[in-house]
């Protein structure tokens, strides 16, 4: 299986996103069977000798491990058959529908998005966790990682990656609107700081897109709120050069993608 580069992502003036990578290399001299087991969420390390006596640990010459201390390389072992997925971490985007909620638990009544994926990726240490939230009624492209660098690197304001969605609001949005968000000014309720400028561009009076460089509780819902218009649709269409129609996910979709992408990507 390829290994792919984890992305260490640093801060080089304003609006560059992420530039090298630092080869992560996991594994590569083997680690107790039992330790391998729980890293990659096949059951805790109590549970491995359950699982090893079960003999559903082989190495790829057939022979069988039974022994937790048994020191085995992850590309070596099959569990039920299988190779361990994404041995070096996991990067991938979903395509998330609407009433699931980025969080482990269930909340506010939602399914966790984590449901769309293998149950054992929960259970990972690290584990995967979401790149940033979408609310249980926003809809759209959700990147998860297991790579805490990752993860820090695409949500930090700090590193200005664009995020666009699209909307439609109960009422009109005024044409002053655009100037106001655009200008680096605009306060939301509660907050100590403006937010960053944002680009809002409206298709009609009820609908649009908004662009936005960060990535506050409720943002794009709490703006277009303080303007009189509230939003009754929201889907998150891209993140930085990702765009969710060039993926072709269908809702509750996943596929793994490259954290490379995010490297030398200029935001604009
Ligand atoms: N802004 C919101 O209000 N909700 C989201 O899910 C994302 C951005």
């Amino acid at each position: 299986m390829d290994d792919p580069p984890s992305p260490t992502f640093y801060h080089k003036k304003k609006q560059t996103s992420i530039l090298f990578f630092k080869k992560k290399v996991i594994n590569s001299e083997g680690m107790r069977v039992d330790a391998l087991l729980a890293r990659y969420g096949y059951c805790t390390r109590r549970g491995a000798p359950a699982l090893l006596r079960d003999g559903r640990v082989r190495k790829r010459d057939g022979t069988s491990v039974t022994v937790p201390g048994q020191q085995v390389n992850v590309a070596e072992v099959l569990i039920d058959g299988v190779e361990v997925p994404f041995p070096q971490g996991i990067c991938v985007a979903l395509h998330k529908p609407l009433g699931y909620v980025c969080s482990h638990a269930e909340e506010e009544g939602g399914k966790p998005v984590f449901k769309l994926l293998p149950a054992e990726w929960a259970r990972r240490n690290p584990c995967v966790q979401c790149v940033g939230r979408l609310d249980k009624n926003t809809t759209g492209l959700l990147l998860l990682s297991d790579d805490g660098n990752f993860v820090h690197g695409l949500t930090s304001p700090r590193r200005h990656v664009k995020k666009v969605y699209s909307f439609e609001t109960s009422e009109p949005i005024s044409e002053d609107a655009v100037a106001l968000f655009a200008s680096g000014k605009f306060m939301l309720k509660g907050e100590k700081t403006p937010c960053l400028p944002a680009k809002l561009e409206r298709t009609d009076s009820t609908h649009g897109k908004i662009t936005l460089e960060e990535g506050r509780y409720h943002q794009v819902r709490r703006m277009l709120a303080a303007v009189g218009a509230p939003v009754t649709k929201l889907h998150r269409e891209s993140f930085g050069p990702l765009r969710l129609s060039a993926l072709k996910l269908a809702p509750g979709k996943w596929c793994s993608i490259d954290p490379s992408a995010f490297c030398h990507h200029e935001e604009k």
